[in-house]
Formats: structure tokens, sequence, C-alpha cells
């Protein structure tokens, strides 16, 4: 199993980082391919906790290769800020490696983020304010400037030329000036073009390559299946192909390069921005899962909306990506409830609905369709005493909450997370690198 990749079931904020870290053990090779700072990965390794925006969460690895690839969308300050956080914990962050291909975040897509969001009155996507979507839309306007662009003075003037004045129109159009001082933002951009330099290659042939010599590869996805710009709950949504279909374009792989699909499932459900969320609480069972589940964002620090697990989500997640196998997370943070929900279905103008709506408006009115489980009792235990049980130690209501899940979706669950170290962990794969 060579290649495997890890994608968000649900809207992001799953654990990835956890079991992504988890995971990169064994790997040679870690490649991001959408999103851009807008993603945040928490990663606990002994008592030192990493927060992770735009590096590979494999960058921890000094053996590892962390892949930056074409289809993600680069904010060279952020990735400075990034590099010297880690330097101070003694990660020197040299197994990186950036796509000459990636489209760079400009300031003014900062601007231009805050200003459309504006722009929407009531109708906020709640964005993460990186300038992710004006970033992507120059990209397909073909308005962008990539990380190649930097390397040669002349082509990234001859774009910024270009696309300068669009921007400034653009801009005055949304009652906003941009400022841009040209001359100090090529001097900027060259010369961080000349600091990654030897970073910067076709990350397509290098990824290829590897997995041509049989090398370990793992695909690590931001965000999450229901923030896709296809198939999320559109227009809430971030501007990238979160699904597993985005390796292909977003790392310049083919199809047939992934093997192993593993999908990350909270046991329960979060989202942060606005949008639709069927099965949201807004009760005291929302406030003890926001509280034990600290479900504030490592981006933004905002506190993330909460609720039952949404089946007919993760039955989407599976459909659409061709997960192999799920990973659920957060488990004990259920503990001590009394009774457990799931969603299985919708009811929307009195028919019941077993396949994500495509239409936010009869998302709006859908009421969820819930099956009740009985919950667990508190532990006594150490979580990580209790995982080295395995998963027959854990209590007898979780395995069956578990098995449920298993039921419903039709995919096996790999990986059991009870905690955020590495030892609070239950692994039951049948194919592990
Ligand atoms: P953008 O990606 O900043 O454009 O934000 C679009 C939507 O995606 C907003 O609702 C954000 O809150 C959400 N979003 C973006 N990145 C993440 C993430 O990593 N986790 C959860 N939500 C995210």
């Amino acid at each position: 199993m060579p290649t495997l990749a890890i994608i968000g079931a649900q809207w992001g904020d799953e654990g990835k980082g956890k079991i992504t870290d988890y995971l990169a053990e064994g790997a040679d090779m870690v490649v991001r391919y959408q999103g851009g700072a807008n993603a945040g990965h928490t990663i606990k390794i002994g008592e030192e906790v990493f927060a992770l925006h735009l590096l590979p969460s494999g960058i921890l690895r000094k053996d590892v290769m962390a892949v930056i690839g074409n289809g993600m969308v680069l904010d060279l300050d952020r990735l400075e800020e990034e590099l010297e956080a880690l330097k101070e914990k003694g990660i020197s962050g040299e197994n990186l490696k950036i796509s000459d291909r990636v489209n760079i975040v400009l300031p003014y897509h900062r601007t231009l983020d805050g200003a459309q969001e504006r722009s929407r009155g009531a109708k906020v996507v709640g964005t993460t304010g990186r300038g992710i979507g004006p970033c992507y839309a120059d990209k397909i306007s073909r308005e962008g400037i990539r990380m190649g662009d930097l390397l040669d003075e002349e082509l990234l003037r001859s774009r910024l030329d270009l696309v300068l004045p669009i921007k400034e129109r653009f801009a005055a159009s949304l009652g906003e000036n941009l400022d841009i001082h040209r001359e100090k933002l090529i001097a900027k951009l060259l010369e961080y073009g000349k600091k990654y330099e030897a970073c910067v290659c076709d990350t397509s042939v290098l990824i290829n390559d590897a997995i041509k010599a049989g090398k370990n590869v793992m695909f690590e996805g931001a965000q999450g299946t229901m923030l896709d710009i296809d198939y999320g709950t559109y227009p809430y949504v971030t501007s990238s192909n979160c699904t597993s279909a985005g390796i292909c374009t977003g790392a310049g792989v083919p199809p047939s390069a992934v093997q192993e699909v593993v999908g990350i499932v909270k046991a329960y459900t979060t989202r942060v921005g606005a949008g639709p969320f069927v099965t949201e609480l807004h009760d005291d069972i929302g406030e003890t899962l926001l509280k034990n589940g600290g479900e504030f964002g490592t981006t933004t620090g905002r506190a993330r909306r909460c609720g039952w697990l949404d089946l007919v989500v993760v039955r989407h997640a599976v459909r659409l990506n061709g997960l192999t196998s799920i990973a659920l997370t957060k488990l004990d943070v259920l503990n001590g409830l009394s009774e457990l929900k799931v969603c299985t279905a919708y009811e929307i103008d009195g028919e019941i609905v077993r396949n994500f709506p495509g239409n936010y408006r009869q998302l709006e009115k859908a009421v969820p369709v819930y099956e009740t489980l009985a919950g667990w009792d508190n532990w006594t235990e150490k979580t990580s005493k209790l995982c080295a049980g395995g998963f027959e130690a854990l209590p007898t209501k979780m395995k069956e909450y578990v098995a449920y899940i298993e039921k419903d979706i039709g995919v096996p669950v790999g990986i059991i997370s009870v905690g955020k170290g590495r030892n609070e962990t239950i692994d039951r794969r049948q194919n592990k690198w």
C-alpha cells in the first residue's frame, strides 16, 4: 500500500492533523495538494504542540519529504512565519519542496477577501480572511502569479503589469483602494524567489518518480468534503476541491496513483463559518461538545458550531472520495453522555432523503431523522492505558457506536482516536505500511 490519501469527511477540523502525523510514520513523502493557510492542523508530539497551516504535516519528520503541490495557494509571508516557529522548536524545514506552478497569495488577495465578504452583507461566507477565494479566482481567470514567476524577474514584471490594474479596478468597484507599491511588491517577491529557489521544482515529476520507485507517498487533504467547491454546501464552501479528486490536478498524479483513501470522521459534527448544518445543536449538549472537544479554530480561534454525527454527510464523503476506511476521531468527547443520536436521513417537505441535497434552501428545511444509541460512562482509567488493550478493551457501548457507523456507511473504521496523543489511538487496519 505505497500510496495513501487522507481526506476530511465533514466540514474540516475532524482531527486530520493527528491522524496524518500518525500515518506519516513510515511515509517517505507527504504532499499537500489544495487549500492554503486557511487550514489548521494541531499535532501533539510528546508534550510539544505544533499548529500547522500551510506546511504538510510531514515537515515535522526530517526523513520525510514535505511537498507543497501546485493545487495549493501559497502565502509566502505565512510560510516564513510557520518555518520560523518550527525552527524555534528545533525543526529545520529543510525537507520542504514547493511546486513551481503553485499560485501565490498576495497581499491584495487578503484585502479583496475582506472587501468581498463585506459586500455580501448578511450573506457572508465566513471565510478565514486569508485571501484563499480571491487567489483561486485569479488562478482560474488566468490572472494568478505562480511560484516559478518569482524566479524570473522579466516574467514577474510582465505578469504584474497585466494583473495589477485589473485588481485595482476590481477593488475600486468594492470601494477599496489597494494602494499597491509596485516596486516594493516586486522586490519582496524576488527576494522570496531567491530564498526558496532550492526548494522549487516540478513536484509532479518528484511525486510520480517516488511512486514509481515504490516509496510510501501520502496525500494530505485540508478542510473537508463538505467544504469542497463542487460537492460541499455551496456557496458556503472553500475555493478548492477538498475531495480526493483534487489530488490528481493538485499534485499532478493520475487517478490510479491513489490506493488507499482514509476518511477522517469526527464522532460528532462541527463546522465554522456560515451555511446549513442540519444536525446543529443549540442546547446544553452542543455546549458540552464545544467545551469538551475544545472546538475553537486553530487558524482563526472562532468557536465551532457543534452537532450530532450526520451519516448523510459521511455517506456523501464515502461515495465522492472512494473512502476505503475511516479514522473515527474524538470519541472520548462523547464520554459521559447518556444517549447519543446519529442522523441517518433528512426529512424535507415530508419526504425522506438519504443523499445529501445540492440545493441549500432545501437543506435549510431539512429535519434530521435520528437513531438513538446508548452512551457510555466517563472513563476513570487513562486513555493511553485503555488503548493499549486494543479495540476489545473499549466500553461495550462505544464499540456498538462504532459498529453502527460501519454498518450504515459500508466502510470499516480502521482507526479510532480517543485523545490528542499518538498513544491514544487504536489501529485496526489490515493494510499498513
Ligand atoms: P476560506 O477557505 O477562507 O475561503 O473560507 C471558506 C469557508 O471554509 C469558511 O466557512 C471557512 O470557515 C471554511 N474553512 C476554510 N478552511 C477551513 C478549515 O481548515 N477548517 C474548517 N473550516 C474551514
